[in-house]
């Protein structure tokens, strides 16, 4: 992309892929609506998610509710541990996240010490409030839960859920038994989350309510691999390991994932198969690899849950690199966490013995791609603007467009219009304005395809296609086109293989 980050925004907005929330009322931090374009991008990155992971994965797929009980988040440990430490100013009273003013004031990360190391690090180096300079109070846990009650009354709590993960955990009896004891098994949930974020100052990267597409693998520690781990093995991927961050060496190991396990940088072959999922699913968006990096969490900066955690990682122009995914090796915390508190036995029967699995969890954001999709696509060659989508992501597949409001044209373009449609392509017909106009617009929407209907169409049922990308024309016969544009989406065959290209 070579656009400025603001541009691309601005396009966004105008163009209907996202705008923040409640705009009319002013609107509130940390949420955004997905416009008319928005929504179908984002579903056809989640439809691409579900492709990976329930399709060829075999995983099973549940929806469960977003308000969970009380009960259900302290056992998680979320009602105590799902905290961000926090200072209010003595002088303003505005209050800030301790680990973001270590970050800014002092350029070092102090996410995972205590209380007092906070409290003694932020005095020791003169940390003061970023609005007025006055002087920082105790440290003081803010729960990034929005709290609920269920039903009338005050007593019976809730909270909008944090992640979807729980949700699988709580059916994971029912779940081992739809997968008939067969070890590793997988189930994913897509759905909202919430968080209710201190300072969401960075569009849809930080969002109060956001969508999660998350798989729970459940395996038996004793054998924590993948049935395709060999298909996988010889995968790439870049890793910023833990110990090169604590040393502040900004090195990438450049690695094979089967060497990452066998020098024991990831943690199980399990953990490494999706990490390297993770990479492919991100060039399927059309992602370059040199955008993408796994950054191993340091223990401190750790969920309370996990024992190992990758985050997938894309470098923006906006927003520097940006994690789109974590991949936390969860144990088998969650299972015996809901074990002991439900009073369930969570235990399943599988090789002789009583086993309490474990997990491996791949928890993708979908808004964080969006962006990232949208950055490293939006790109202009001399005048023209374009958005070099995948072709599949499109939200626009076609745009139909008749040369001249007359004629016979727009009658011809109307009927070709209605037959891609009941051939389920995303079609956009436009009228309005020169026909350059029309395929600028198309462009800046990332339309990979227009189709132009002109006097020639009435005579011999031909009409030119263009490709975004080249902006060059064909000739096609109308029976023809259905199965072209299929083809061509689908990148079973080359623009240049279609035909003569029109002279100009
Ligand atoms: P961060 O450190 O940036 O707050 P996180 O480590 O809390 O993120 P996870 O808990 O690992 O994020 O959540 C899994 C995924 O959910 C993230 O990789 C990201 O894509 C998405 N996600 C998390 N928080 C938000 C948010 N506030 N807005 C949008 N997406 C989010
Ligand atoms: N389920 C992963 C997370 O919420 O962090």
């Amino acid at each position: 992309m070579n656009q400025k980050p603001d541009e691309i925004m601005e396009m966004a907005r105008r163009r209907g892929f996202i705008w923040p929330s409640f705009e009319i009322y002013g609107g509130v931090g940390g949420f955004y609506d997905f416009g008319p374009l928005g929504a179908v991008m984002k579903n056809k990155i989640i439809q691409k998610w579900r492709e990976f992971y329930v399709i060829r994965e075999g995983f099973f797929e549940i929806d469960s509710p977003t308000i969970t009980p009380e009960d259900v988040l302290r056992a998680s440990g979320h009602v105590d541990h799902f905290v961000d430490a926090m200072v209010e100013c003595n002088k303003c009273g505005e209050a800030f996240r301790a680990v973001d003013l270590a970050r800014e004031q002092a350029d070092v990360d102090i996410e995972g010490m205590s209380k007092t190391e906070m409290e003694k690090f932020l005095e020791t180096k003169g940390v003061r409030c970023p609005e007025c300079g006055g002087t920082l109070g105790k440290i003081f846990y803010f729960n990034a839960m929005f709290r609920t009650t269920i039903g009338p009354g005050s007593k019976r709590v809730g909270y909008l859920r944090p992640e979807t993960a729980q949700g699988i955990f709580i059916d994971f009896k029912r779940l081992q038994r739809h997968a008939r004891g067969k070890l590793p098994f997988g189930v994913v949930q897509i759905g909202k989350g919430y968080r209710n974020e201190v300072s969401p100052r960075q569009g849809i990267i930080r969002l109060r309510e956001f969508t999660m597409a998350e798989a729970e693998v459940f395996f038996d520690p004793k054998n924590p691999t993948h049935p395709k781990f060999s298909k996988m093995a010889g995968e790439q991927i870049g890793l910023w390991l833990a110990t090169d961050q604590m040393k502040n060496r900004q090195h990438i190991t450049r690695i094979t994932v089967e060497q990452a396990v066998n020098e024991g940088l990831v943690c199980n072959k399990l953990m490494a198969y999706y990490l390297a999922l993770t990479k492919r699913f991100l060039l399927e968006l059309g992602i370059p690899e040199e955008a993408i990096r796994f950054r191993e969490q340091t223990p401190g900066q750790r969920a309370h849950y996990s024992k190992e955690t990758w985050d997938a990682e894309v470098s923006t122009k906006r927003f520097g690199w940006v994690e789109v995914a974590g991949l936390a090796y969860r144990t088998d915390y969650d299972l015996s966490r809901h074990a002991k508190f439900s009073k369930e036995d969570l235990t399943i029967f599988y090789g002789g013995e009583k086993v309490l699995c474990h997990v491996v969890e791949p928890s993708y954001g979908i808004d964080r791609p969006f962006y990232c999709v949208l950055e490293h696509s939006y790109t202009s060659e001399g005048k023209r603007k374009l958005l070099k989508l995948k072709k599949w992501l499109a939200p626009i597949t076609v745009g139909v467009f008749p040369l001249l409001n007359r004629d016979g044209l727009p009658e011809k373009a109307t009927e070709i219009y209605d037959q891609l449609k009941s051939e389920g392509f995303m079609v956009e017909y436009d009228d309005s304005g020169s026909i350059g106009r029309r395929y600028a617009r198309a462009d800046e929407i990332g339309t990979p395809y227009c189709i132009t209907i002109d006097h020639q169409t009435l005579v011999d049922n031909t009409l030119t296609i263009r490709d975004r990308d080249t902006a060059a024309q064909v000739r096609i016969p109308e029976t023809e086109l259905g199965k072209t544009l299929q083809a061509l989406v689908q990148e079973k065959i080359s623009f240049d293989s279609i035909g003569e290209p029109v002279k100009k």
